[in-house]
């Protein structure tokens, strides 16, 4: 089975991106043939700022390495070292209805948080299809946010095929893992564009006192709480053994845990899953060279994978390659 995601370089990673996408990416390298890329054409639908966006696009990427990502196991690559998917989107948009595209959470979510309606914005799905439909993957593991957009690439792959009366385009199923919306420390799904997000990588004093403000209800210490109503119940179970969750979960029910209690072993536990990671990516970030050449390694695999399905595509088309790349 083939395996592809991307995450956009938009900002700092934060615990939604981890849990929500990362970690299962970095668990299904052991088991399937995995693609993972850094979205910098897509960020460019916010980032518009040259500097900022090749350096976010080399801290998402030291991110990944950082958090487990094995350069030997799966292949990692910047989503503009494959220009040909930029063409795919082009083909795709001319045989999907822009009826589809109006339908789209996420540009309805994002022109309402303020982010620019440009066409890029509205074209996202898109590009998106292409990024998964030219390596032909089979499944591509996100949260719950992205599962429209993954339907969406299932219909356009459709679109394509039924016009050319081919087989060329393959049929992606979107993958959630265990925690497929995060909430964010105010209880909506955790996101760097609403403000509620806790950093993995950022400061970890600053990481404290956003957990410290996790919002909560005003439950006295003493009565019994429904774990699963409690949003910092939520964050420790991401970060607890099974067997401690299934513990605090006891002592909600039976009355007698205090909020501040359950923060502070939060914050415990988010430092011992994340210092170390924090440590490894600032060493990468020193030596930048080291995940360059991760990066150059894994954009010629992925090219290659990207032309294979290119030139089915032009041919069925009718588009000749161009003559530079015969
Ligand atoms: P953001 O919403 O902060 O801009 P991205 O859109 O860059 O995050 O998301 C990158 C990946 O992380 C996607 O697969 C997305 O589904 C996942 N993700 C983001 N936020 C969450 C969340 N709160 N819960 C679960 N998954 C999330
Ligand atoms: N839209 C995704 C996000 O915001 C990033 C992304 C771009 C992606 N292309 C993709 C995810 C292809 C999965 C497959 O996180």
């Amino acid at each position: 089975m083939r395996v592809l995601s991307g995450i956009q370089s938009s900002g700092t990673l934060h615990l939604g991106n981890y849990f929500g996408a990362m970690k299962q990416h970095i668990e299904l390298q052991y088991q399937h043939e995995c693609f993972y890329f850094i979205a910098n054409y897509h960020a460019l639908t916010t980032v518009q700022d040259a500097d900022r966006l090749r350096r976010l696009t080399l801290e998402t990427a030291a991110g990944y390495l950082a958090a487990g990502l094995d350069p030997a196991k799966a292949t990692l690559f910047r989503q503009s070292d494959v220009p040909e998917v930029t063409e795919l989107a082009w083909i795709l948009a001319t045989v999907t209805g822009k009826g589809l595209l109006d339908r789209a959470h996420s540009f309805k979510d994002k022109t309402t948080k303020g982010i620019a309606p440009s066409m890029g914005l509205f074209c996202y799905p898109l590009l998106m299809a292409a990024d998964i439909l030219i390596y032909r993957s089979d499944c591509v593991p996100v949260g719950r946010d992205q599962v429209q957009h993954i339907e969406m690439a299932q219909d356009m792959a459709g679109y394509f095929n039924n016009t050319y009366k081919c087989n060329v385009l393959i049929r992606p199923e979107p993958r959630l893992g265990h925690a497929p919306v995060v909430p964010g420390i105010d209880g909506q799904k955790m996101s760097k564009s609403y403000g509620n997000h806790i950093e993995i990588f950022g400061d970890p004093s600053e990481a404290r006192k956003r957990i410290m403000s996790i919002k909560t209800d005003s439950t006295p210490v003493e009565a019994p709480k429904d774990p699963d109503r409690c949003n910092a119940y939520t964050i420790l179970k991401l970060l607890a053994s099974e067997s401690e969750a299934a513990d605090w979960a006891g002592r909600y029910r039976a009355g007698g845990v205090g909020y501040g209690e359950v923060k502070k072993r939060i914050a415990e536990l988010f430092g011992q899953a994340f210092d170390p990671m924090r440590q490894r990516r600032a060493e990468l970030l020193a030596h930048p060279d080291r995940v360059e050449t991760v990066l150059v390694a894994g954009a010629s695999q992925a090219r290659r994978e990207a032309e294979i399905t290119m030139r089915a595509v032009r041919e069925v088309c009718g588009i000749p390659a161009s003559s530079s790349m015969e």
